[in-house]
C-alpha cells in the first residue's frame, strides 16, 4: 500500500514537473527549439514553423494570396558580389531615366570599400522571434499614444522626413533604421542604420560623396552634400529587391513602389512579426504627415505612386493575419 502510494506520489510530481518545464519553455521566445530538444525531434519531423514568434510573417501555406507574392529566396540587401541581370539593370536605370550613368560595378567597388561590404539578416529559424514595427508618416499618429509599444520592437523602421524629437508618445523614440533616398534624406543618430533606396547609379555616388568629399549637391534637385550617419550601419536596397516588389507585390502599378510599401516588404523579408503604424488616412480621411497641419495630403498628389493599391495590400496582409495593422485615430 504504502509502496503504491509512493510511485503515485512519484508519478504525480513528474508529470506536473514536465507540464511546468513544457509550458514555461513554450512560452519562451525560443519555444520550438526547446520542444526539439525535450521531444528530441529530428530535423525531418520538425514541425514547419520558420520561426519561434507565436505567427511567423513568412510562414507558407496559410494565404495563397501571399505565397504567389512572396519569394524568400530575393535577397533584399545589396552586397559587394550582388550582380544585377541586364533585364533588373535596364528597369532600374529607366525608374528615373538617368542619362550616361557612371560605370556601376566601378561605383559598387568603391561604396563597398566605405560601407560594410557583406549580407546581413539571413540569420532567420526556429530560434528566432524578430518583431519589427515599420512607421509610416501618416497623421493618423497624431494622438495616438502608440509611442511605448512602438519601443518595444527590437527593430523600428522609419521612413524619409519622419522626426521623433517631440513626436514621442505618438511614434516612438527609437529607430534602428531609417529608409530614404537622396531627395528625402536626413541626419541620422549612430545607433540608426541609413537604408538608401537607389533609384539610380548617381544615387550610390551621391552617397560616397555625401560621406566623403561632399561634391555631389544636386540630382534632379537640390540634396545634402553632406549626411550625418554611422557608416558601420549603412546597408543598401538591391534594386532586384525593388523589381521584385513592383512586380510581385505591385503588379506594376503606379511608377514605382513607395518609400512605404518598400519598408513594408522589406520587413516581411527580415522580420518574423511585423507591427504596422501611421499608414493610410486619418480618420477624417486626410492623407497629410504627422508633423504637418495641411490637410489634403502629400502622398496621394505625387502621381508616381498607386496609393490607393498600396494600401489595398497592406489592408489585406492585415486581413489575412500576417502583419498587425495599428489604424490610429
Ligand atoms: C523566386 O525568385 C528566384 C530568384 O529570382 C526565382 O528563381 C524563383 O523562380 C522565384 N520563385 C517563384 C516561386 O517565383
Ligand atoms: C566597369 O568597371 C569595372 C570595374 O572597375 C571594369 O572591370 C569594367 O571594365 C568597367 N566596364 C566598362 C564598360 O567600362
Ligand atoms: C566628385 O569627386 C569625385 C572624386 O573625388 C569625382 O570622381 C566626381 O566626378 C566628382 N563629382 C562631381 C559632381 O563633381
Ligand atoms: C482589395 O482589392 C480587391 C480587388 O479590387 C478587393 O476585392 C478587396 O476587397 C480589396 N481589399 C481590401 C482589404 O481593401
Amino acid at each position: 500500500m504504502q509502496r503504491k502510494q509512493k510511485v503515485l506520489t512519484l508519478l504525480c510530481c513528474f508529470l506536473t514537473l514536465t507540464t511546468i518545464v513544457l509550458r514555461y519553455s513554450y512560452h519562451e521566445s525560443s519555444s520550438m527549439y526547446y520542444l526539439n530538444i525535450l521531444h528530441g525531434w529530428s530535423d525531418s519531423t520538425l514541425p514547419n514553423k520558420p520561426c519561434a514568434c507565436e505567427h511567423c510573417v513568412s510562414e507558407a501555406h496559410t494565404s495563397p494570396w501571399f505565397d504567389e507574392r512572396f519569394n524568400h529566396s530575393i535577397r533584399p540587401l545589396m552586397s559587394e558580389n550582388t550582380v544585377l541581370s541586364e533585364d533588373i539593370y535596364i528597369w532600374w536605370q529607366m525608374l528615373q531615366q538617368e542619362q550616361d550613368p557612371a560605370n556601376l560595378t566601378a561605383v559598387m567597388e568603391e561604396l563597398f570599400k566605405i560601407i560594410p561590404s557583406k549580407e546581413v539578416y539571413l540569420d532567420w529559424g526556429a530560434p528566432r522571434c524578430r518583431k519589427c514595427a515599420v512607421i509610416g508618416n501618416s497623421g493618423n499618429l497624431k494622438g495616438s499614444s502608440y509611442g511605448s509599444q512602438i519601443d518595444l520592437n527590437d527593430f523600428v523602421f522609419r521612413m524619409n522626413q519622419a522626426p521623433t524629437a517631440g513626436y514621442e508618445k505618438d511614434v516612438g523614440s527609437k529607430t534602428t533604421h531609417h529608409f530614404m533616398y537622396p531627395e528625402s534624406a536626413k541626419h541620422l543618430q549612430p545607433s540608426t542604420s541609413l537604408v538608401l533606396i537607389p533609384f539610380k547609379t548617381l544615387d550610390l555616388q551621391w552617397l560616397i560623396s555625401a560621406l566623403t568629399t561632399g561634391n555631389i549637391t544636386q540630382t534632379y534637385t537640390r540634396v545634402l552634400s553632406k549626411i550625418t550617419a554611422n557608416k558601420d550601419k549603412i546597408l543598401i536596397i538591391n534594386p532586384t529587391f525593388f523589381k521584385y516588389v513592383s512586380n510581385n507585390w505591385l503588379e506594376n502599378r503606379g511608377r514605382y513602389p513607395s518609400t512605404g510599401l518598400l519598408t513594408l516588404v522589406f520587413a516581411i523579408h527580415i522580420c518574423d512579426e511585423v507591427n504596422v503604424y501611421g499608414f493610410g488616412a486619418s480618420s477624417e480621411g486626410n492623407w497629410h504627415h504627422y508633423w504637418e497641419n495641411i490637410e489634403g495630403g502629400a502622398f496621394r498628389q505625387t502621381g508616381v505612386h498607386d496609393a490607393d493599391y498600396e494600401y489595398n495590400i497592406t489592408r489585406t496582409l492585415a486581413d489575412i493575419g500576417k502583419i498587425y495593422f495599428f489604424k490610429g485615430s
